[in-house]
């Protein structure tokens, strides 16, 4: 089943409640939340105060994407904020301190995942693979928004999806960055089933239509 996640990022901030309730009455499965430091990426974003305060105001999943140095240092604080999937960069520290960050958010009952920046190889994934409930690609550089779809990840994506089949079937394959109903198919076809979508939701006015044309792509 395609699953679609939203990306708050591309929401209007100062109606955050509001932007989810429409998103969740128009389909969304998770509601995906950006979370970037200005060092690991280029850009700041949100933090934990409004996951706290998003937590109380949707009973949606919450899809946290850790854009940030060294995430084992804040692991406990964003599963205790409200997350109910964090989303680890394999690119963000060393790999005993990545899986240090997974066992945290495994022990506090959260869903976890890795992530990987288009430059990072498809098998960056498989230390962490039978550990993670979902393996995030990004199809674009983390940092921002509105930015073009890279096709030469597509390949990354259908290894991802082999490595999955083999050793972790129930694992989630998710992408990120410049999805919409073009290239929606291509990555569907490559494997992957939770698609992450910012500006192409809530730069819609019709959301549940925006949802369901990439859904149905
Ligand atoms: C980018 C973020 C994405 C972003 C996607 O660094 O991780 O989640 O919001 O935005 P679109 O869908 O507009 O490319
Ligand atoms: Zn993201």
């Amino acid at each position: 089943m395609i699953k679609i996640a939203p990306s708050i990022l591309s929401a209007d901030f100062a109606r955050l409640g509001a932007e989810v309730e429409d998103i969740r009455i128009g389909g969304a499965d998770y509601v995906h939340f950006d979370v970037m430091d200005g060092c690991f990426v280029p850009n700041i974003s949100i933090g934990i105060p409004v996951l706290k305060s998003l937590r109380k105001a949707t009973e949606l999943f919450i899809d946290v994407h850790l854009m940030i140095r060294e995430p084992v240092r804040y692991a406990e604080a964003f599963c205790k904020a409200g997350a109910d999937l964090v989303n680890f960069h394999v690119e963000a520290d060393s790999e005993e301190n990545i899986a240090a960050a997974i066992e945290i958010a495994r022990k506090l009952g959260k869903k976890t995942g890795v992530t990987v920046k288009p430059n990072t190889p498809a098998e960056a994934v498989l230390p962490f693979l039978p550990a993670v409930d979902l393996i995030l690609v990004m199809t674009v550089e983390p940092g921002f928004g509105g930015q073009h779809f890279m096709p030469n990840m597509l390949p990354k994506i259908e290894t991802i999806r082999g490595y999955i089949e083999k050793n972790n079937s129930d694992c989630e394959l998710e992408v990120d960055g410049g999805i919409d109903p073009e290239t929606a198919p291509l990555v569907k076809r490559a494997g992957a089933n939770v698609l992450v979508a910012g500006s192409a939701v809530f730069n819609r006015p019709d959301r549940s239509l925006a949802i369901r044309e990439i859904r149905n792509a």
